[in-house]
């Protein structure tokens, strides 16, 4: 019994906020854990492209273990435009990896982004695949833009890397198909 209780993972709770009613104590203990999780290579345009949307927390008592964001985006394939919840920033404490705690946030924020937008969209490199595979994210394979001042210029280096997830408004979609998303500053996807 103390065996089972010893390997037991700690109970995640989640938290929903969005960016702005997250206090600066909050955003900064947030960049900081965002640092730590990617091996503190999480730069000023990933921290940028993290905020103005909807963050889920995990916590394990006061603790941050677990984050994802979801943003407001624009992605268009075809003459369809998606009102889009791309996801950013998606990260687990170092130590607490391997217990779930990604699902559980990542399950969050699909619950979010199908009740609040038409498409769910994220980046990811080959490393992570089958962490969104398993969640039912789709890989687009189709050829990839960003659209610049209204010309839409070829982001070749991500293709294959987008996963999108539909939601009940997304209506049909061919993942063959271009898909283009609106400029940023940093990098497009
Ligand atoms: C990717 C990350 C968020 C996963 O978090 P986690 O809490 O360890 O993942 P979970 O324990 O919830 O794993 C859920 C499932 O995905 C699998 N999985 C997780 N990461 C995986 C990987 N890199 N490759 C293959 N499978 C993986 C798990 O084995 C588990 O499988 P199961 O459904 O069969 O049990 C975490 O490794 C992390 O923070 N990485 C650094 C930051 C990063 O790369 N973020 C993603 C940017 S796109």
């Amino acid at each position: 019994m103390i065996l089972a209780l010893w390997h037991a993972a700690p109970v995640i709770q989640l938290r929903t906020v969005r960016d702005e009613e997250l206090t600066a104590d909050e955003l900064a203990e947030l960049r900081a854990f965002l640092n730590a999780a990617y091996d503190h290579e999480f730069g000023d345009e990933d921290w940028r492209h993290a905020r103005g949307g909807s963050h889920v927390l995990g916590l394990v008592g006061a603790e941050l273990v677990a984050h994802a964001a979801v943003v407001p985006r624009n992605l268009r394939s075809g003459s369809r435009v998606w009102r889009t919840g791309y996801v950013e920033a998606v990260g687990v404490r170092q130590d607490q990896r391997g217990h779930g705690h990604g699902r559980t946030v990542m399950l969050k924020a699909a619950e979010h982004l199908r009740a609040t937008y038409e498409l769910g969209a994220l980046s990811a490199g080959p490393q992570n695949w089958p962490f969104y595979e398993r969640l039912g994210w789709l890989r687009w394979t189709g050829p990839t833009f960003v659209e610049v001042r209204g010309e839409q210029r070829r982001t070749a280096e991500d293709d294959g890397e987008v996963f999108v997830l539909p939601t009940p408004a997304t209506g049909e979609f061919d993942r063959t198909e271009p898909l283009v998303c609106e400029w940023r500053s940093g990098d497009a996807w």
